[in-house]
């Protein structure tokens, strides 16, 4: 079994890597899977532009990039984690938006028929996720659409997002990192996830 987790925070060593570190190493892995961690920041990835050739090539043809490397790893994995910080309500854009945005191309299987009916290469695969979010506010509404825009799409390529976890009321960089309690949750909702994948 193997989980691959996923951070989109432009800030390295900050709130969004401390919990992804939290859920995988002291969570997932202590049940016995295998774990890797990626940072969207260290790949390029351009964001999508709409130009439907993958809908022929089944693959995306426009940029060959950062996102190449990725397809194997998300493809091997039995469950995939995403977090990401809260940036103005909403995940990051050049990297968790793009990353989401370029999972189109190889995954999607679409009809002719528009709007019509579609299935994707995770459909039947059994495989689940965990979202996660960080936030300097504490109020759900001043969280924004975080989670559900990473949990929608996942959801939508036939993922069962099994588990969310947003955390609030952090904003220095080393605030979470300060807190064990929510470390400990995190560690909790990893091993939970991977007991789910058993
Ligand atoms: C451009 C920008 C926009 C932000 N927007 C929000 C927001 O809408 N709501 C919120 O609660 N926090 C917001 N924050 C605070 C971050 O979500 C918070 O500092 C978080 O801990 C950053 O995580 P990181 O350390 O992984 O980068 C924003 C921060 C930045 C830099």
């Amino acid at each position: 079994m193997k989980v691959i987790g996923i951070t989109g925070s432009p800030r390295a060593g900050g709130n969004t890597d401390t919990l992804l570190k939290a859920l995988l190493e002291g969570g997932a892995a202590s049940e016995g899977v295998e774990t890797e961690a990626v940072s969207l920041r260290d790949y390029t990835i351009a964001p999508c532009t709409g130009c439907e050739r993958c809908r022929k090539d089944l693959t995306c043809t426009r940029f060959y990039d950062g996102m190449h490397l990725l397809y194997p790893k998300i493809e091997e994995a039995d469950g995939i984690i995403l977090g990401s910080p809260t940036y103005n309500y909403n995940i990051t854009p050049p990297e968790m938006k793009a990353f989401i945005d370029r999972l189109y191309p190889p995954y999607y299987r679409f009809t002719g028929v528009r709007p019509g009916p579609y299935s994707s290469f995770f459909t039947s695969l059994g495989r689940k996720a965990l979202v996660f979010s960080v936030a300097e506010q504490t109020k759900p509404a001043e969280r924004g659409f975080v989670i559900e825009a990473m949990q929608r799409p996942l959801e939508a390529l036939g993922f069962e997002v099994t588990d969310t976890l947003p955390a609030e009321g952090y904003f220095e960089k080393r605030a979470i990192a300060g807190d064990s309690a929510v470390q400990e949750r995190a560690r909790e909702a990893g091993r939970r996830f991977a007991r789910g994948l058993i």
